[in-house]
């Protein structure tokens, strides 16, 4: 059996380490694909694999045509909107994630981004600081949960709407649970984002919500690009000139965001959130034990197609 790590973004060299001693352990064989720059090196890749791990890769049907023994892909990672689940079923491809093994590291650098933002982009003009101010976390998942940890270490007043959370749960954390969307968008000088991208969320983020957020508001974005109406959110920012955005998943607009508003927005080039060691570790080994638990006693645990 043949498992393939296909990675545009690689994995730290101890993790693919770690990955590889699960993988030998069990008996099977790892294949490495990793910067690849071309889809046809993913399809020419995939042909012999039995079972992949990935990340933000795109897996559509196209890939999953090209991949004729593929059994199983573990995204390493929470968000599978990059994965054609209804293809991956059709061709009798399990799909699994590992949630909440990189949220630590999303969530620390959602944090970082919230100082950078305060700071003014570390500009050299006076900022502001993070304790005492009011936070919103936008669904309270894996990562808003250690969003929440954390901030409450800053001294920040924490807040979260989540549709499906119990509140109960969220207030345990010591958060305060709010009961709508625009709530929390009122109340909130910072609203960190940890929804998933799905048909319900695509462009949800839009010009009437942000627009409720008190003065001096941030956004700030470690969740998926496509949860945000682009026009609307340039619409805002050159209608607020108090208005600031930050994220690690670069817009689609991204030359028009940095020319018109460059001391208000930032991007990181490439999606960093959970590219730390140790969430490589934890996500990637996590991938692997559940490749062989499926592919040694058919263990589906993580399923989501
Ligand atoms: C996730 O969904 O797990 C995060 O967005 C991290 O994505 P990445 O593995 O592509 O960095």
């Amino acid at each position: 059996m043949k498992i393939l790590i296909a990675t545009d973004k690689p994995f730290a060299k101890v993790a693919v380490d770690g990955i590889r001693e699960v993988v030998e352990t069990a008996g099977y064989e790892l294949a490495l694909l990793e910067k690849y720059t071309e889809k046809e090196q993913l399809k020419a890749a995939v042909k012999e694999a039995d079972a992949l791990i990935v990340r933000s890769d795109i897996i559509d049907a196209e890939v999953l045509n090209a991949a004729s023994q593929l059994k199983i892909v573990v995204r390493a990672g929470a968000g599978y909107d990059n994965i054609d689940l209804v293809a991956a079923t059709a061709h009798d491809v399990c799909v699994m994630n590992t949630p909440g093994q990189n949220a630590n590291a999303v969530a620390e650098l959602a944090l970082g981004l919230m100082v950078y933002a305060v700071r003014n982009f570390y500009n050299g003009t006076s900022g502001t600081e993070l304790k005492g101010k009011r936070l919103g976390i936008h669904a309270y998942g894996n990562v808003g949960r250690q969003v929440a940890r954390i901030a409450k270490g800053f001294g920040m007043e924490v807040y979260a709407y989540d549709a499906y959370c119990p509140k109960t749960l969220i207030e345990n954390d010591g958060v305060i649970a709010l009961d709508s969307v625009e709530a929390l968008y009122k109340t909130c000088q910072i609203v960190s984002l940890h929804i998933p991208a799905t048909a319900e969320t695509k462009k949800s983020i839009n010009y009437a919500l942000l627009n409720l957020m008190p003065k001096g508001g941030i956004l700030v974005n470690t969740a998926r690009k496509e949860v945000i109406d682009e026009d609307e959110l340039i619409r805002l920012m050159a209608e607020r000139a108090d208005f600031k955005y930050v994220t690690d998943v670069m817009p689609v607009a991204h030359a028009t965001l940095a020319k018109e508003f460059d001391e208000r927005y930032f991007s990181t080039p490439k999606k960093m959130g959970a590219q730390t060691a140790e969430a490589n570790i934890n996500a990637g080994i996590a991938a692997a034990n559940q490749i062989v638990a499926f592919l040694r006693d058919g263990i589906e645990s993580y399923k989501v197609n």
